[in-house]
């Protein structure tokens, strides 16, 4: 088996190990992260390639961003639901599907906002940065599905005439409410918590990994790269999530 200063890697017999564990577990629960999007084509955040590299968050990705220049900050949002919008869901996506199907106690938690996970068939989402296909009214906090693309009009406007937003988490703006407290109850009545490409960088998402260790469930990552989470987990499993959730969710 192939271990490295106690971190072990991705071959047959360490994804054996996990599988055994998540076989076994009665309660699972996910914790998902642009990477399980990216082999769909959509960019993640961080790295050479990531969004996050070419654009600067402090300009798209924040309250005071949309309040100095709402269709700037609209013409982001819309590039994305147009690329989100050609994907589709990948193998690692139907994967967590089959899992929630096999489980009687499944939390799937995501940081990602692209609707692919509902797109697989996933039921129970804490989307813990909302939603990229919802929008919300600055004025009368009115919230609603829209999926068009393109938007026929930037900025978009609410029934009230008030300013719509992207129903998202920008930086500096708190969870949706109480969203994060089921996470955390959902994690500590967890035997397994699945970390699923996310580099484990963004609070509060990234306590969940600490949280679930300190309740004793088992630490499972999938990632081609280390991350914060790699030296903390049970088994951090070296590669893609296309390729590795199918195989850990695999029945006997
Ligand atoms: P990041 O872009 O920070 O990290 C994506 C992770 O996915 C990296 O660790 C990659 O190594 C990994 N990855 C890449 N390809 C993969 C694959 N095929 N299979 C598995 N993993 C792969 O994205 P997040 O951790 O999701 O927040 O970022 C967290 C938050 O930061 C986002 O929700 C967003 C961002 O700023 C807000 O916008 C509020």
């Amino acid at each position: 088996m192939a271990q490295e200063a106690g971190r072990l890697h991705y071959n047959g017999a360490v994804v054996e190990q996990a599988r055994q564990w998540v076989r076994s577990a009665p309660a699972v629960v996910a914790l998902t992260g642009a990477g399980i999007s990216a082999e769909s084509g959509i960019p993640t955040f961080r790295g050479s390639d990531g969004l996050w590299n070419q654009y600067r968050p402090e300009e798209l990705a924040t309250p005071e961003a949309f309040a100095r220049d709402p269709r700037l900050v609209w013409e982001w949002y819309q590039w994305r639901r147009e690329l989100i919008a050609k994907a589709e869901p990948n193998a690692g996506h139907r994967a967590l599907v089959e899992l929630q199907d096999r489980k009687k106690d499944f939390t799937l938690i995501t940081q990602n906002v692209d609707g692919l996970h509902d797109r697989a068939g996933s039921r129970r989402i804490l989307k813990l940065h909302g939603d990229i296909w919802r929008l919300r009214c600055t004025v009368c906090r009115a919230d609603w599905p829209d999926r068009r693309v393109p938007l026929p009009k930037l900025p978009p406007h609410c029934r009230c005439g008030g300013l719509a937003r992207p129903d998202v988490v920008w930086f500096g703006e708190p969870l949706p409410d109480g969203m994060f407290l089921e996470a955390e109850h959902a994690v500590r009545a967890a035997q397994v918590l699945l970390v699923i490409g996310t580099s484990a960088l963004v609070y509060p998402a990234a306590s969940l990994v600490p949280l679930a260790r300190a309740s004793g469930a088992k630490v499972i990552e999938i990632n081609p790269e280390e991350t914060p989470v790699s030296s903390a987990a049970d088994c951090s499993l070296r590669g893609r999530s296309g390729d590795l959730l199918p195989r850990l969710v695999a029945p006997d």
